[in-house]
């Protein structure tokens, strides 16, 4: 799926966080958006997954102005086609970690369901197998981030919206991380990076700096 924006502006507070920015994230093709600390990395990714409406410009999902979809369209859409691994995991702690890559559950002993292979698998990939029955809450901050990307994994999502992915991570881990990701892209996914690493920046097809795009530079 080709995700665009086109000359999107987000004010916060009364400050002006995005000031038209334009980009176009293609399929097979990992994206890296870049700037320094604060430049509006999260914010631009939120708006690119309709987390966050944007005051001026469109957001195009393959070519269809889905701006200002409405909140069913919009569930939809991260129903059936994306998944976040955003900075604050989005990890329910008083879960198992199993229950937070499937998110499913049987309603009779809350055992965890689920496709059992794929979810092997996708712990597997990020270094947490036979982590699966440990409660969520007990992981480390890099462990957390690799289960959230062990449930993106799972889902198979067409889109990959990604906040910071190796920012608490020693380098194995990383490298591991970025070989996944690029893993997932060159299967004919979008994915969308926030990061200041350069050996993932290195890994991405695409670069976005923040403010590049701004028509008035
Ligand atoms: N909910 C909010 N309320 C107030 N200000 C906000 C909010 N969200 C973002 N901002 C501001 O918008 C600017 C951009 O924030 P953003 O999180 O997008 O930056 P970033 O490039 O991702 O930074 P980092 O590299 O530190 O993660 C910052 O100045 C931040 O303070
Ligand atoms: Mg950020």
């Amino acid at each position: 799926m080709l995700i665009e924006a086109q000359g999107i502006s987000v004010a916060i507070g009364g400050g002006i966080v995005l000031d038209d920015e334009s980009l176009r994230c293609k399929t097979g093709i990992m994206t890296a958006l870049v700037g320094a600390s604060g430049s509006g990395k999260t914010t631009l990714l939120h708006c690119l997954g309709l987390l966050l409406p944007v005051d001026k410009g469109s957001i195009l999902i393959d070519g269809n102005d889905v701006t200002r979809y409405s909140a069913a369209a919009r569930r939809r859409f991260w129903r059936d086609h994306a998944a976040f691994v955003l900075q604050d995991y989005g990890i329910m702690d008083e879960e198992s970690v199993a229950f937070n890559v499937t998110m499913q559950a049987s309603f009779i002993g809350k055992r965890v369901s689920g496709n059992k292979e794929r979810l092997k698998q996708s712990l597997e990939q990020t270094g947490l197998k036979n982590r699966g029955n440990e409660l969520a809450g007990h992981l480390s901050g890099g462990e957390k981030q690799r289960l959230a990307l062990s449930r993106a994994i799972y889902k198979d999502a067409n889109i990959l919206f990604v906040d910071e992915p190796t920012a608490s991570l020693d380098a194995t881990n990383r490298r591991m991380v970025i070989e996944l990701l690029a893993d997932f892209t060159a299967r004919g996914r979008t994915v969308i990076v926030s990061t200041h690493d350069s050996e993932m920046i290195a890994a991405c097809g695409a670069i976005h700096q923040i403010g590049s795009s701004n028509s008035s530079h």
